[in-house]
């Protein structure tokens, strides 16, 4: 009878310790860079293990007191080692690529992560951090409200569009209005375009510079725009003001005009996009909208 107790007492000192051991061998200070990325992090409880974010990191908005790396894609060794860090996270968007084959030289992990507009890069992503931040279970479960919650938009937007022609739509990334870059074929923005039921008139492959007589040819029926800079109709009047040919788009006559957080576009598929989804089927089919809301 003596010996039961001790034996658990043994089995319990023994389980604490290995799990002590695992969270050891876990990293503990995480910088992160990529918008979509750190949100994930946060939404998997992992916000207090962040010691450093990227400039595109603005969700929640607790994350913009952190310490900043600058941009993404112009990372500095010297930022990033400076905060000592165990780990940096981001996707393809992080660079440049000669940065991080010094910062793992210094030694500092680095761990790579999906950029992929699909659902299967999410599901791998949140696997992957999962097991990073010894979160597993929970990783799993908002993979499948994610799943399901995008099942939920495919279901509203084919019965808005038993009544209403997809609109042929554009989306333009400005920067303070100059030289948009327009959302082609593997973004996230073409993702989010086609998953709300929007056909995106650009063709061709990734972002890229239209010329003026591109633009004015493509007369979109809704116009989702999104600045780096800017906001809403600020973001909207610098746009238009440098690109005088989208004025005669029917989009711009018929005032079907979105604006978008440019945060929804970097660092991989985010948690907020769903809803995004939600609201942009919503300016597509206006006729369904009402019945759009859950
Ligand atoms: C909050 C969001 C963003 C911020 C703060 C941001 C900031 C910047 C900055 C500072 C630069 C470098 C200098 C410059 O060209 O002005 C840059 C370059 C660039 N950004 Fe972003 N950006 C954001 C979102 C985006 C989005 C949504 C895209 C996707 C279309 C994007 C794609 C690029 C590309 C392709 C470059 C050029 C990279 C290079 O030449 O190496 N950015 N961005």
């Amino acid at each position: 009878m003596m010996r039961r107790p001790a034996a658990l007492i043994a089995l319990c000192a023994g389980l604490a310790l290995s799990t002590h051991t695992m969270a050891a061998e876990l990293p503990q200070r995480w910088v992160s860079a990529g918008g979509a990325l750190s949100e994930w992090i946060s939404a998997l409880g992992g916000e207090q293990r962040l010691v450093g974010v990227d400039t595109t990191s603005q969700h929640p908005e607790s994350l913009k007191a952190l310490p900043s790396i600058g941009y993404q894609r112009q990372l500095s060794a010297e930022g990033v080692l400076s905060l000592r860090p165990d780990v940096l996270v981001g996707t393809e968007e992080m660079g440049p690529p000669p940065v991080l084959a010094q910062i793992r030289k210094a030694g500092v992990r680095v761990e790579l992560f999906s950029s992929k507009a699909e659902l299967r890069a999410v599901e791998e992503n949140l696997k992957h951090l999962g097991a990073l931040l010894g979160n597993e279970k929970q990783a799993s479960e908002l993979a499948g409200d994610y799943r399901q919650q995008l099942e939920q938009v495919h279901k509203q937007v084919e019965q808005a569009q038993a009544g209403q022609q997809a609109p042929g739509v554009l989306l333009l990334v400005g920067h303070a209005g100059a030289k948009p870059m327009i959302a082609g074929q593997g973004t996230a923005g073409d993702w989010l375009l086609r998953q709300a039921g929007g056909r995106n008139l650009a063709e061709h492959q990734g972002y890229k510079n239209f010329s003026v007589e591109a633009l004015a040819a493509l007369n979109p029926d809704v116009l989702v725009f999104s600045d780096r800079a800017l906001s809403g109709e600020q973001a909207l009047s610098a746009l238009l003001k440098e690109n005088p040919a989208l004025a005669a788009s029917r989009a711009v006559r018929e005032q079907r005009l979105v604006s978008l957080d440019p945060t929804l576009l970097v660092g991989g598929l985010g948690p907020r996009l769903p809803a995004t989804l939600h609201e942009l089927a919503g300016s597509f089919y206006p006729a369904a909208k009402a019945s759009l809301n859950p």
